[in-house]
């Protein structure tokens, strides 16, 4: 047998020790110790055993097989496993998307959220109250659209027929000039009407780029109060101001003065429209700009002593196209919806109440404040 590199007991240690070596060509393992033959350990005597290393090799192989092989038939199996795991789990989704792909562009009936995985009902939940919202605005839009349309035929079915009765022969010079008259007077009122559609438009969609400037509101109020006063004196009304001056602290706004001038102009025109002026009772209008005193915020007030507006309406009248009867003015229901708009786009609120609410009439006091929302 090979003999250990060392040939004496290193540091006179008389342990087992291993080493691998080489035996007549074969690879060996050798476990090797000195023994003391006598007291003094003078002469040690040298112990080995070895053991070729081909029954490790086999071992070795034999784990190997042991352990790797069902590795190759257990993967293909996990993954498969999995992979009809992911196709069932999935399967609903898929149905899901099929349902959706194939539903009409009208059809906003909500999705089921039964037939889902546990996990995506939230998501379809949410998805359905997206669909009710969807169709209530879609439903408000038609609403709109169809009133729009009716209002643009009334002046126009007007139009046309003075249009026909003029035309018609052995009509007078008198008739003709009175034919002339209604035209010119449903020609006056369908352009309000697109007007005021316009600036709706306008305040809708001017909301994401709106250009931000600081207004003074009290110089955007005289600015609306000079424009309004030839049609106020035309009427016999009384057309005011109260409240700060222009520069106060606390009246700047930031907004759009084009918007904001169209919000005054419409509340102010509306106390014109509807405000008779008598001898016995003038009307009186007034435009009030005023820094509540306690939270600062502007408040803007609109206040006339006309018919003002019964309670059950005050809500309403906001609406598009709602208009109250019996006022004998012409006009398209859009002013206050345009109002509200352009408020809410610089975070203010407008109310309506009545002014004198001991009198008779009461007279109407439209508010608006800002920085409430
Ligand atoms: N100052 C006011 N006094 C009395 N009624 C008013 C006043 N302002 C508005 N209203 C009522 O509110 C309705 C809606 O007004 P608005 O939206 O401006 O539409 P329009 O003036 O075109 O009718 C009017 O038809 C009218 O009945
Ligand atoms: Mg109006």
């Amino acid at each position: 047998m090979p003999l250990p590199k060392a040939d004496e007991p290193k540091g006179g240690s008389y342990e087992v020790q291993i080493r691998d070596d080489e035996m007549r060509g074969l690879e060996v393992r050798v476990a090797y110790t000195w023994i003391r033959l006598d007291a003094e350990g003078k002469r040690p005597a040298l112990v080995q055993v070895a053991e070729t290393r081909e029954k490790r090799s086999v071992l070795a192989a034999e784990i190997i097989k042991g352990v790797m092989l069902p590795q190759f038939a257990l993967l293909p199996l996990a993954v498969l496993l999995v992979w009809l795991a992911l196709v069932r789990g999935i399967k609903p989704l898929s149905q899901l998307e099929e349902r959706i792909r194939e539903r009409k562009p009208d059809d906003l009936s909500p999705l089921d959220d039964k037939a889902v995985p546990m996990e995506v009902a939230p998501l379809v939940v949410s998805v359905n109250d997206l669909l009710e919202r969807l169709k209530d605005s879609i439903v408000t839009q038609k609403r709109f659209l169809a009133d729009a349309a009716h209002q643009l035929k009334t002046p126009l079915a007007g139009l046309r027929m003075q249009a026909d009765l003029a035309q018609r022969s052995g009509s007078s010079e008198e008739d003709l000039k009175k034919s002339l008259q209604q035209i010119g007077r449903a020609s006056v009122q369908a352009t309000h009407t697109v007007n005021q559609l316009l600036s709706l438009a306008r305040a809708e969609g001017g909301g994401a780029h709106l250009t931000l400037q600081s207004c003074d509101m009290v110089k955007l109020a005289s600015e609306v109060l000079q424009d309004s006063l030839p049609h106020a004196m035309d009427k016999g009304l009384d057309l005011g101001y109260e409240g700060v001056d222009a520069n106060t602290p606390g009246v700047q706004v930031q907004g759009n003065p084009t918007l904001l001038k169209e919000m005054l102009r419409n509340l102010v025109e509306n106390a014109i429209h509807y405000t008779p002026s008598t001898p016995e009772r003038q009307g009186v209008i007034t435009l009030r700009v005023l820094v509540d005193p306690y939270s600062r915020a502007l408040v803007i007030q609109v206040e006339d002593n006309g018919p003002g507006i019964p309670p059950p309406e005050r809500e309403l009248v906001f609406q598009p196209f709602y208009r109250a009867l019996g006022t004998n003015v012409d006009g398209s229901g859009l002013g206050l919806p345009i109002v509200k708009e352009i408020a809410l786009q610089h975070g203010a609120s407008v109310t309506v109440d009545a002014a004198h609410p001991s009198q008779t009439p009461p007279g109407a006091c439209f508010t608006l404040r800002f920085g409430v929302n």
